[in-house]
């Protein structure tokens, strides 16, 4: 018995240290499991020094946690950074339906939809709503409150649930099963060294009909009425082609396989934020391939990607 748990804590070991020293090292049910692109390489040291310094961001606790390393948005916040139909599409999901919050943080957002509030505020579709949607909150670390208890016993059994301990592409697919709806406020989809892996993973896991809202801060938008009229640093997130050329992440979501891409800039800010819905349409999808070539840790991270063109045929 001792050698057992001798063993496993040994393979949880690796895996941490995995996860700590390879971005693309994975690990399931305490298993090492091989990178699910074999395109992705390991990252260079400088690279690897940026990952390094994001795990302790995620790690940090009490004072040391970055002042603007925000894990308890509400759900009113999420309904005023996310594109206006999210709202609708949240208080549309019945009983039967999932949601999935990834990079949820603390949860308050999961915590706020089964307050009354939220019934409050959405009174026309109550009936059917019923008890509402279960929902999965997703955290590299664990950020649950006392509150984040409290409320999970007040709920029928597996209403809430909240995974933390690895990436979402680190997730076997039928370890979180499928969602009608996901959103990522600040998550994984601004912090990812791997957005391409992420995106598919998003995808995989939604029901064909669901949609995915998101957000990105400091992005070249498709349509920027503030655009200034001088030249500027470099976007926080940003893509580039094999040639050099920008990719706005915008088109780069519009070329997915078997999904809608919607995005729209925030023009309250002057700061270019783009806000993002991605429908997916049928099962095949297939999301352009991305390379990070740049990664400076930060909340959120600097990243920079390349387009990687498909092989010509032979
Ligand atoms: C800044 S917090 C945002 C929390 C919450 N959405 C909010 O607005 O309060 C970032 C969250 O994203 C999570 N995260 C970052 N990268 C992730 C990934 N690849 N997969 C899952 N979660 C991720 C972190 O663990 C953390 O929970």
């Amino acid at each position: 018995m001792a050698v057992v748990r001798i063993a496993a804590l040994g393979t949880a070991a690796v895996c941490i240290t995995g996860l700590l020293v390879m971005p693309d090292f994975a690990c399931a049910q305490n298993k090492v499991v091989k990178p699910r692109s074999a395109a992705v390489k390991p990252p260079s040291a400088p690279m690897q020094k940026e990952i390094n310094e994001q795990t302790r961001i995620y790690q940090s606790r009490g004072e040391q946690v970055p002042a603007e390393y925000v894990t308890d948005r509400s759900l009113l916040s999420y309904t005023i950074t996310l594109l206006p139909d999210f709202d609708l599409s949240l208080a549309k999901l019945g009983p039967a339906d999932r949601w999935l919050d990834i990079g949820a943080g603390q949860g308050r957002a999961v915590l706020d939809y089964y307050g009354e509030r939220f019934d409050a505020m959405h009174a026309e579709g109550r009936e059917q709503r019923g008890s509402k949607a279960r929902a999965v909150a997703l955290s590299i670390e664990d950020r649950r409150t006392a509150e984040w208890q409290q409320i999970a016993v007040t709920l029928e059994p597996g209403k809430i649930e909240y995974r933390f301990g690895k990436r979402l592409r680190e997730y076997a697919p039928e370890e979180l099963g499928r969602f009608k709806l996901a959103t990522d406020v600040y998550g994984g989809f601004s912090y990812t060294a791997n957005l391409s892996l992420f995106m598919e993973q998003v995808l995989a896991m939604l029901d064909v009909n669901g949609s995915f809202y998101t957000v990105l801060i400091d992005v070249n938008p498709e349509d920027w009425p503030q655009r200034p009229a001088t030249p500027r640093a470099p976007f926080q997130t940003g893509i580039i082609s094999a040639a050099g050329a920008e990719v706005k992440v915008c088109s780069w979501l519009k070329r997915i396989r078997c999904a809608e891409a919607s995005c729209e800039v925030d023009t309250r800010s002057a700061t270019p934020i783009e806000r993002y819905r991605v429908k997916k349409t049928c099962e095949n999808t297939a999301v352009p391939a991305l390379e990070s070539t740049h990664f400076v840790a930060g909340t959120p991270p600097a990243r920079q990607f390349q387009l990687m063109e498909p092989a010509a045929a032979p």
